[in-house]
C-alpha cells in the first residue's frame, strides 16, 4: 500500500508537475511541495518552471496569477473553493467604478486579486515588493492602491506618499489580530520580538519590531540574533518553516481577538489537503481556466511587477 506522500511523488513524476505551496497551507501540505514561498517568489516560480503541470496548494487567486503567466500549463488547485476574503472585498465591476472616479492615477493592485482585477491593473505588487514599486514611481505620482486598506496606509506611512487612494478592503484573519492579547502575551515574554505581516491594523504594525511578507518575516525570525523568542502575528502555518529554520527559538502565534475562534487560521488555505492533493494530479481537474483577453490584459501587470522586483534585486 502506497502512502499519499508517495502516491503524490508517483503521480508527480508521471505527469511532470511541480508542487507549489504558501507558507500557510497545512505543514503536511508543505513538506511534500517542490518550492514552499511568498506571494512574489511563487509567482517567480510559476514563471519559469520547466514543468508541465503546476499544482497550487495555495488559494485561487495563487493559481491564476501562475496560469496567467504559464498559460501552455497546465495549473490544478486542489480545491477550487479555496478563495481569499480580501479578493472577494474588492469586485472587478465595483474597482473599475473607482478607477473612473480617480481618472489620471496609476493604478497599483496587490496579488491579492481576481485575475478580472489585475487586468484592470497597471501594476501589480506583492507585501515584498509593494513599498519599492511605489518608490520606483515619480514623487508626485497620483497612485490607486487596492484592496487592502491597512497594507495601502502602511505604504503610505513609509514611503510619505500624499497622493494615494486607497481601496476599502481587507482580509479577514489579519484583520481578526486583538492588540491587548499581543500586549498580554508581550508581558509574559518580555524578551520576545513582534513580528508582523503588513496587512495587520495600524496599532499592531506601531507595536512590531519588524513588518514584512511572509518570507521576510521567516528571515528574519532565521537570521535574528538579539532574542530567541517571537510573537507571530501573521497565519500560524508560517511556524512551520521558522520551527524548521530555527529550532531552538520559541515561535508564539498571535491570538486572535475570541481565542476560541481559531479565525486566526485562514481557513481557504487550510482546505488544501494531501487527499485532493493527489486527487488532483491523478484526474487533472480542477484547472484553472481564464479567459484569454483578461488573461493577456492581467499578465502586464504582473510582468511589470516581475521587472521592477528583478531590476531591484527583490527575490
Ligand atoms: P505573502 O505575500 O506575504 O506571502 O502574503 C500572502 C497572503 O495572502 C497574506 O495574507
Ligand atoms: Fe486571503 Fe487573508 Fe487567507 Fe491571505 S490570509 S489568503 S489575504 S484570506
Amino acid at each position: 500500500m502506497m502512502t499519499l506522500k508517495e502516491k503524490i511523488e508517483a503521480l508527480k513524476r508521471q505527469r511532470n508537475a511541480v508542487i507549489l505551496a504558501h507558507y500557510y497551507t497545512e505543514a503536511d501540505v508543505q513538506d511534500v511541495a517542490d518550492f514552499v514561498g511568498d506571494s512574489l517568489a511563487l509567482s517567480q516560480r510559476a514563471a519559469t518552471t520547466d514543468a508541465d503541470v503546476i499544482l497550487f496548494a495555495g488559494v485561487h487567486f495563487m493559481g491564476e496569477t501562475a496560469k496567467i503567466l504559464s498559460p501552455q500549463k497546465t495549473v490544478l488547485m486542489p480545491d477550487m473553493a479555496a478563495g481569499c476574503s480580501l479578493a472577494d472585498s474588492c469586485r472587478a465591476e465595483d474597482f473599475a467604478a473607482f478607477i473612473a472616479q480617480h481618472p489620471g492615477h496609476t493604478v497599483i493592485s496587490y496579488v491579492n486579486t481576481t485575475a478580472e482585477v489585475k487586468a484592470l491593473t497597471d501594476i501589480v505588487c506583492t507585501s515584498s515588493n509593494a513599498v519599492q514599486i511605489v518608490q520606483s514611481l515619480p514623487e508626485d505620482e497620483p497612485i490607486i492602491f487596492g484592496p487592502d486598506r491597512n497594507l495601502g496606509n502602511y505604504i503610505k506611512n513609509v514611503t510619505g506618499r500624499q497622493n494615494m487612494v486607497i481601496w476599502d478592503g481587507a482580509c479577514h484573519v489579519h484583520e481578526e489580530f486583538s492588540l491587548e492579547k499581543i500586549l498580554e502575551l508581550k508581558k509574559e515574554h518580555p524578551t520576545a520580538k513582534i513580528l508582523s505581516h503588513p496587512e495587520c491594523k495600524r496599532p499592531i504594525i506601531l507595536i512590531s519590531d519588524y513588518v514584512g511578507s511572509t518570507a521576510g518575516l521567516l528571515h528574519y525570525a532565521a537570521t535574528d540574533t538579539t532574542t530567541d523568542t517571537y510573537i507571530v502575528v501573521t497565519e500560524p502555518g508560517v511556524l512551520h518553516q521558522m520551527k524548521k529554520a530555527a529550532p531552538d527559538k520559541t515561535f508564539i502565534p498571535a491570538p486572535p481577538m475570541d481565542s476560541t475562534c481559531g479565525c486566526n487560521n485562514c481557513s481557504y488555505m487550510k482546505l488544501v489537503t494531501l487527499q485532493k492533493m493527489a486527487d488532483a494530479l491523478e484526474q487533472l481537474e480542477p484547472q484553472i481556466v481564464i479567459p484569454e483577453e483578461t488573461r493577456v490584459r492581467a499578465e502586464k501587470s504582473i510582468r511589470r511587477m516581475l521587472e521592477i522586483s528583478s531590476r531591484l534585486g527583490l527575490v
